[in-house]
């Protein structure tokens, strides 16, 4: 097959990034390391990944009439995203995220802006985009009514939808049921499953009722998916040296966005995943950190028959 095709729709942000040696108290000051404004937002991020490992990406979102607007979409370009429908919007901000870097670990207080611009209205003018999608992949950083039209759009296609529930929402079951392969992090996965997980092995139970349609990241441990049969299938992390874990979620699902929309298993595309999700964290920024195709496919080489 030739590129997949691969329709993002979600949210487009700004990243203000602050590197620390340690995170404020409340009501105290301290003197960072180093600042940075770069390309962010889990839908881009997710698109800038997909386009980097070879697919044909659309993206669908809202961006304010302002500076960073203008910067994010212009970034999109470069990277060979069409962005025909994102859509500048006057009436709200460009999205942000302020993202504190310490010990390459991160917090993120993001403030949405134009992302809550991305309507169901909008989500009906690009079925026909969704209908020649070989893949749809969605994220949480728009309305949550928005994401459900697109998933059931994508169900009434038959085109395969992965949602990637982060930030952390609680998700209808008739949505669930459409969605092809969801994403959750543990903390995700707590909050979808509506129980908190007190003993190390309690996410297992929750996730084989997800049979062949769940893939659970674990961070640096790795990640979880379930089998047709229910069974659970485990792929573990990659070692590597992390500057900054921002998107590596977002990388990790484009890897499996690729890999899925290329025909491949579950446990294949989770196992691409992993290794491209390891690259992303050895970089500072989001989007900057997503590696190509190319980069993956060596990284894979280099570390096969090794010890991960
Ligand atoms: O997943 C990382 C992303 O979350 C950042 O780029 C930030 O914009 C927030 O949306």
């Amino acid at each position: 097959m030739g590129r997949p095709k691969i329709t993002v729709i979600g949210s487009i942000n700004m990243d203000l990034v602050v590197k620390t040696d340690r995170v404020p108290k409340m009501g105290e000051t301290v003197l960072g390391s180093q600042f940075l404004t770069t390309p962010g937002g889990k839908g881009a991020n997710q698109a800038v990944a997909c386009a980097r490992l070879g697919a044909d990406v659309t993206m669908v979102g809202c961006v304010g009439d302002d500076v960073f607007g203008r910067q994010l979409v212009e970034n999109l370009r470069k990277e060979n995203i069409s962005t025909e429908n994102v859509e500048p919007v006057t009436f709200l901000s460009t999205g942000i995220a302020c993202i504190t870097v310490q010990d390459g670990d991160n917090s993120i207080i993001v403030v949405p802006g134009a992302n809550y611009a991305i309507d169901e209205e909008k989500i009906q003018q690009v079925e026909h985009l969704i209908k020649e999608s070989n893949l749809l992949l969605l994220q949480l950083e728009i309305p949550l009514k928005s994401v459900e039209l697109a998933v059931d759009i994508a169900h009434k296609y038959q085109v395969p939808v992965i949602v990637n529930p982060a930030p952390a929402a609680e998700l209808p079951s008739s949505m669930l049921e459409k969605i092809t392969v969801v994403t959750p992090n543990e903390y995700e996965l707590e909050t979808i499953a509506g129980q908190k997980f007190e003993q190390p092995d309690d996410f297992k139970k929750a996730i084989q009722s997800y049979a062949g349609q769940l893939v659970m990241t674990k961070g640096k441990e790795g990640a979880y998916y379930t089998a047709a049969d229910g069974g659970i299938g485990y792929c573990p992390g990659y070692r590597v040296e992390a500057v900054d874990t921002t998107g590596a979620g977002d990388s990790f699902n484009a890897g499996l966005a690729v890999m899925l929309a290329e025909g491949k298993s579950l446990s294949e595309a989770t196992k691409y995943a992993a290794a491209v999700g390891a690259l992303s964290v050895t970089r500072l920024g989001a989007q900057s950190g997503m590696p190509t195709r190319h980069e993956v496919e060596q990284f894979l080489q280099e570390r096969e028959g090794r010890e991960l």
